[in-house]
């Protein structure tokens, strides 16, 4: 007799997996491979960009390295993040402040595991696909803040902090990625100091994702620069070295809080986590090295935009509803015709394309795929063009122009 599995039924792969996935079944190959095109993918390039610095190609490991690391962190690397925010945002963060994770999923994944049961998080309708999954899996209570045409995909802040039909004993905890995956849109500015008001304000707090900072013509948008008082504060800022560092394999990131906060993460570690790999700390480290860090924001923000607005304005010519911010390296559109994401993809994959379908951004949907839930995103998708090297913008735009044309071609003969 086949035995039931001890494991939870309700596991599906991220969103963005299950399109490589299926992908993958489609096409044949992985996507990634050569002669795909990855506008599904949110890695950034990792090779050195125009006007960039270098990517250190090594690391010495001693023997100390092999022992054990830090629960929190390797002592070096902490200082390196504490440094970087001190000196660029003006804060005056301690190492322990600061907790080292393998990567930025891992963090977020815990600070959400001990959040108390009385702590509701507040979510933008259209956020990163991982989210959900995580929110689920940690059994966090939810409700999403509206993101519609009408409001621009960017809700005011006091959106996330609406206590209307709340009881007292309910304190809020928006989760917002800044710039956001998969809008782009950023609050930067009066906008952000506003944000973090809110956020330390009593009975409130904040998990602000803050993985793709370097991708903003502000070149750094954290709200670290205006927390008042982070010690005495919910405030969480969530950063890796996966984005504008361009180095997703060596799964570095952090979570900045209270000392309070921190020991509890710390804590977790030692008994949940064992510590990061020295040896992808020291490259790290390496990465933050402050004049290495100011290069890289001028470099990663002039390339960025620079596809951003000219994918934008291709766009648009091909009939697309463009709805991006303007930071990431996402386009958040929606398809004209009555063409769905999910038929978009079926014919992308014929040509080794695909992209990543708004229902999977969805943060109202239901995690186990109950078949008649209609999402409003469905007409929507992200594309990226976080891995895209310069030379592939024109086929990239004939692809795309070659298979609208096609369905419309297509939906005119039925
Ligand atoms: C919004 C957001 N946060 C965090 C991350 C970092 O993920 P990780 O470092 O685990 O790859 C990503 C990567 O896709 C992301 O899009």
């Amino acid at each position: 007799m086949k035995r039931a599995s001890f494991l939870s039924d309700n596991c599906p792969p991220m969103g963005i997996y299950e399109t490589l996935y299926a992908f993958r079944d489609s096409f044949g190959q992985f996507m990634g491979s050569p002669g795909t095109h990855p506008w599904s993918q949110g890695f950034p390039l990792t090779t050195q960009l125009a006007g960039g610095p270098p990517l250190p190609g090594s690391v010495d490991v001693t023997w100390e390295d092999r022992f054990y690391p830090k629960a929190w962190g390797h002592p070096a690397l902490r200082s390196a993040i504490c440094e970087h925010y001190n000196n660029f945002y003006g804060s005056k963060i301690a190492p322990e402040n600061v907790m080292v994770f393998g990567g930025g999923r891992p963090g977020i994944y815990a600070v959400l595991a001990f959040l108390k049961k009385h702590v509701e998080v507040r979510i933008g309708n259209v956020e990163w696909p991982a989210y959900l999954d995580i929110l689920t899996q940690t059994q966090t209570s939810w409700r999403v803040v509206p993101f519609t045409r009408e409001n621009g995909f960017h809700p005011p802040n006091s959106a996330y902090f609406d206590r209307t039909g709340l009881n007292d004993k309910t304190h809020l905890f928006p989760i917002i990625s800044n710039p956001g995956n998969p809008t782009g849109h950023t609050r930067h500015g009066e906008e952000l100091r506003e944000l973090i008001e809110l956020a330390e304000q009593p009975k409130n707090g904040i998990l602000l994702d803050e993985a793709y900072e370097m991708f903003h013509a502000s070149k750094g948008v954290s709200g670290l620069r205006y927390v008042k008082d982070l010690d005495n504060s919910n405030v969480f800022l969530s950063g890796a070295c996966t984005k504008g560092l361009q180095s997703p394999g060596i799964r570095i990131g952090w979570i900045i809080a209270s000392k309070k906060n921190i020991e509890t993460l710390a804590n977790f570690s030692s008994f949940g986590m064992g510590g990061v790999s020295h040896p992808s700390q020291l490259y790290a480290a390496q990465l933050l090295e402050p004049r290495r860090v100011a290069q890289a924001r001028d470099s990663v923000e002039r390339h960025y935009t620079m596809q951003r607005t000219r994918y934008g304005e291709a766009f648009r010519k091909l009939g697309l509803e463009v709805y991006t911010g303007d930071g990431g390296f996402y386009h958040w559109l929606a398809l004209p015709d009555g063409l769905s994401a999910d038929e978009l993809n079926r014919r992308l994959f014929k040509h080794g394309a695909a992209i990543l379908k708004g229902f999977d951004c969805d943060m109202a949907r239901p995690h186990d795929k109950n078949p008649d839930y209609r999402s409003p995103y469905e007409s929507f998708f992200r594309f990226s063009f976080g891995p895209l090297l310069p030379e592939s913008f024109d086929s990239d735009i004939a692809l795309l122009k070659r298979v609208l044309d096609e369905y419309r071609a297509d939906a005119a003969r039925r």
